[in-house]
């Protein structure tokens, strides 16, 4: 580069406002990150489809990109020229707006486009977006910087379900293959934790729902009173050893600790325990003792690491058999910002005793954004926190995410709370 170009480029940087460096910033650090995930996986890992409710990695790193294209690209910038336009049928999710797509189930018959056509679709987009934050005039950044942080930790999302898909898809395989040999997510799971203490909530008139300037989905608004009664609420996790005593003690053969839905998800999925528990004498993985198939492979159960992969169902009958039930996604959001809460966030989603409702005063985002989170309001239940396939600061205390009672292929697991202060 010759010296006056190179001080041209420093002049424009130095001209380009302080929101869109971070902007740009933000954007290859969040993109770059997905392809990071996928990283340690081949490519076949990449293409397969192991259950209607996973996708395979290479569909969701399509998906992200397709996201940007539908919301950001396509309605804002006139001379956006689309990577393929058949992508809009294979990558559309949900949005009935959009559109007609592929169904979900088949997901994993798409070995076309192949990954690396997948890749330059990234590539594609990833170029575009850029050129738009550097070009877009003061009215298009307004409308848009918005909807590109929407994509960003819609991105975020899919990072986790990149995560949660894979190993669901490495244990179907009887090699229980590591997704990364020791991989750091899984140590941070392992961090002991001493004895649960009962944090005593007084209860009383409490707000719930996002406040502040930063980014939150739509379901976290509007900001509104909730009353709640004293209650007390465990300081961490519910501990794999506890579950394990659950388990020993025919937790999951007495009906009368389970919902009735529960008991018939038990009775027809033959649950025995975690979905990724192995029982000792396993052929796949033979030893004397439980162990756990996680992103680090299949490890001797550690009695102090949070229980994860359970459902719904399973959380509230071990709730009842404890004796406690599970917080409320207001009493959780409340316990936030007690002191001396461990665990609240990074290592498992907490299965909450509240459906996921609208909030009073609920409105969805406005186009096709509306479908992104108030459709599914019917039918699930919320979880709270984040788990260890979560990145980094993309949760807050308010911030819901949401599952049918029977999904326990997350890292989702519980926390116990008790009526009265
Ligand atoms: C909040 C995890 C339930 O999996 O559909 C991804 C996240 N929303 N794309 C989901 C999401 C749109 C969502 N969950
Ligand atoms: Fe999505």
């Amino acid at each position: 580069m010759r010296l006056s170009e190179s001080s041209a480029l420093a002049a424009a940087t130095a001209a380009a406002p302080q929101d869109r460096v971070l902007a740009q910033d933000r954007f290859a650090q969040v993109r770059g990150h997905s392809l990071a995930l996928a990283e340690p996986l081949s490519d076949e890992d990449q293409c397969v489809q192991s259950m209607p409710d996973a996708s395979p990695t290479k569909w969701h790193l399509a998906h992200t990109s397709w996201f940007f294209e539908a919301v950001v690209l396509g309605p804002h910038w006139p001379a956006y020229r689309a990577f393929d336009r058949r992508f809009g049928h294979l990558f559309n999710s949900y949005y009935e707006s959009l559109g007609a797509r592929h169904p979900r189930p088949q997901r994993g018959l798409l070995t076309r486009p192949s990954l690396a056509e997948v890749h330059a679709y990234r590539q594609h987009v990833d170029d575009a977006v850029s050129r738009f934050i550097a070009e877009a005039g003061p009215e298009a950044w307004q409308a848009v910087a918005p909807l590109i942080e929407l994509g960003l930790n819609h991105e975020q999302q899919h990072q986790e379900l990149i995560l949660t898909d894979v190993l669901h898809l490495l244990s179907c395989n009887p090699l229980l293959p590591a997704y990364r040999a020791a991989d750091p997510r899984q140590l941070r799971l392992a961090e002991a934790q001493e004895g649960a203490e009962w944090i005593a909530m007084p209860g009383g008139a409490a707000q719930a729902g996002h406040a502040g300037e930063g980014f939150a989905f739509d379901n976290e608004t509007p900001r509104h009173p909730v009353l709640l009664a004293p209650y007390r609420i465990a300081d961490r996790l519910v501990t794999c050893g506890e579950y394990a005593r659950f388990i020993a003690d025919g937790g999951y053969e007495q009906p009368t600790l389970w919902l009735s839905d529960g008991w018939a998800a038990v009775q027809a999925g033959g649950w025995k325990h975690p979905l990724y528990w192995i029982l000792p004498g396993d052929v796949r993985a033979p030893a004397s003792h439980w162990q756990v198939f996680g992103l680090g492979g299949a490890q001797a159960l550690d009695a102090a690491a949070p229980v994860t992969q359970l459902s719904f169902y399973e959380a509230s009958a071990y709730a009842l058999w404890a004796d406690a039930r599970l917080p409320t996604e207001f009493e959780w959001e409340a316990a936030a910002a007690a002191p001396g809460m461990r665990q609240m966030t990074g290592h498992a989603w907490q299965w909450t005793r509240s459906s996921y409702d609208p909030y009073p005063g609920f409105r969805p985002l406005a186009g096709a954004v509306s479908e992104y989170n108030g459709k599914f309001m019917v039918g699930q239940l919320v979880l709270r926190g984040g788990s260890i396939a979560t990145p980094a600061g993309h949760t807050r205390a308010s911030y819901r995410n949401f599952f049918p009672p029977g999904a326990r292929w997350q890292f989702s697991g519980l926390r116990l709370a008790r009526d009265g202060a």
